[in-house]
């Protein structure tokens, strides 16, 4: 059928045509926020999941949510060995502009500026600034002793108290989304959970909506014990039966186009319902497809299209992260890996075995590919994939 009318969309954080098997926490994300504008205690939310199942864009969409509530928003990306300061100061910057708008008392605006840009200013200068003072962009003089200690601990606190007292005035809240929050620097980890620690204590509207892969929690509670007290994790998983059937037919249905009840069956078998696959999957079919309805027999000519595609796009972009002697790392782990359990882990003495190493001499590669995302250990001595079904892509690998 018609390429340009193609409306499915694999790739990283493409919003999906439609976005299905989220409602529950698209409608938890109201009440959260509702009850937070109203000082009641509100845990904040971390959205954990192997890679493609849609946490950045269900993350995006709850952003969205809190937008329509007239909040103050910042979205931050965290990434390895970078500190948080500086893109929480941009962040926040444009948060108090969607705020800003709303308040009253321009003086307090300005306050709250004042202590954004001191905050902002004890940024460590980075290479490309190292010879003019980087300038945050904020156009009043900072001020004193507010979130200006150089810890960061200290001073995420101070700041996001007084961000949130500026959405407090005008009735809302700011709320925080960190995506990719397996990456955050230990201090910066520690100082999110310091910062959201005080800010439920003190009943303030300021609530963080994080995502990340499934070791989060664990990293998370070996910077503070509390933190499993502090943040509800919200598993974001493959879409079952029902929303994997939604999310191929919805989009379709607007074009005027219907699937069979076995291509669909057929469709959901292929994919598993890993969002992703789903978004391959229907790109493929559709360009197959010579009209309506879309059938089983489309589903078997663009499976092996769909396959291609994700070998590029989705397993062979991260394959070509690594180097020879990660991917040999990735291929024993494959080679160990059961089949068919997503996400299983293997005994990292059991990859050195099939290798034939010492478990010590192996630890550079494995630390480098944990950095890279590319693998996640949730458990002392175990390892596992963060793609799925990594491992089957493995061994296609010569
Ligand atoms: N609920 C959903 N229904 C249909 N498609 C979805 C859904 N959620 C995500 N997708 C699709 O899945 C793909 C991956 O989404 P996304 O990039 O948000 O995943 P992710 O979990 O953030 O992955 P990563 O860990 O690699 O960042 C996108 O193509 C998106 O359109
Ligand atoms: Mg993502």
């Amino acid at each position: 059928m018609d390429p340009i009318r193609n409306p499915y969309a694999p790739g990283a954080g493409q919003r999906p045509p439609e976005l299905a098997g989220r409602d529950g926490e698209l409608a938890a994300i109201e009440v959260a926020l509702e009850r937070a504008a109203r000082g009641r205690p509100e845990r904040s939310v971390v959205l954990v999941g192997l890679r493609g199942v849609g946490k950045t864009v269900l993350l995006n969409a709850l952003r969205s949510k809190a937008i329509e509530r007239l909040w103050g928003t910042a979205k931050i990306e965290a990434r390895p060995g970078l500190s948080l300061r500086r893109p929480v100061a941009s962040a926040l910057h444009l948060a108090v502009r969607e705020l800003g708008a709303r308040h009253r008392d321009p003086a307090r605006v300005e306050e709250f500026l004042g202590v954004l840009k001191a905050f902002a200013l004890r940024a460590a200068p980075s290479k490309a600034t190292l010879r003019e003072r980087w300038q945050p962009g904020i156009e009043v003089p900072a001020a004193l002793g507010r979130a200006d200690s150089g810890d960061i601990e200290i001073d995420l606190v101070e700041v996001l108290v007084a961000a949130a007292e500026l959405g407090r005035d005008v009735g809302t809240g700011v709320a925080l989304f960190v995506d990719e929050m397996q990456d955050l620097t230990p201090q910066d980890a520690s100082a999110v959970c310091a910062a959201f620690h005080e800010i439920s204590q003190q009943g303030l509207p300021c609530v963080l909506v994080g995502a990340g892969l499934p070791h989060v929690p664990a990293t998370l509670s070996a910077s503070k014990s509390y933190s499993e007290r502090l943040f509800r994790y919200v598993p974001v998983d493959r879409l079952d039966r029902d929303a994997c059937d939604r999310a191929l037919a919805a989009p379709a249905a607007e074009e005027g186009v219907a699937f069979t009840a076995e291509a669909l069956a057929a469709l959901h078998a292929a994919t598993e319902g890993y969002p992703y696959f789903v978004q391959a999957y229907g790109k493929a079919v559709w360009d197959v497809a010579t009209g309506s309805p879309v059938t089983a027999d489309d589903v078997d000519v663009a499976a092996p299209l769909a396959r291609a595609d994700l070998g590029v796009g989705f397993f062979g972009s991260r394959y070509e992260r690594a180097t020879p002697a990660e991917r040999e790392y990735l291929r024993a782990m494959a080679d160990l890996a059961v089949d068919g359990v997503p996400g299983a882990a293997v005994a990292t003495s059991d990859v050195a075995g099939v290798l034939g190493r010492k478990p010590s001499s192996l630890s550079p590669a494995r630390d480098a590919l944990l950095k890279k995302g590319l693998v996640y250990s949730a458990e002392r001595g175990r390892i596992a994939f963060t793609v799925p079904h990594f491992g089957a892509f493995l061994r296609t690998q010569p």
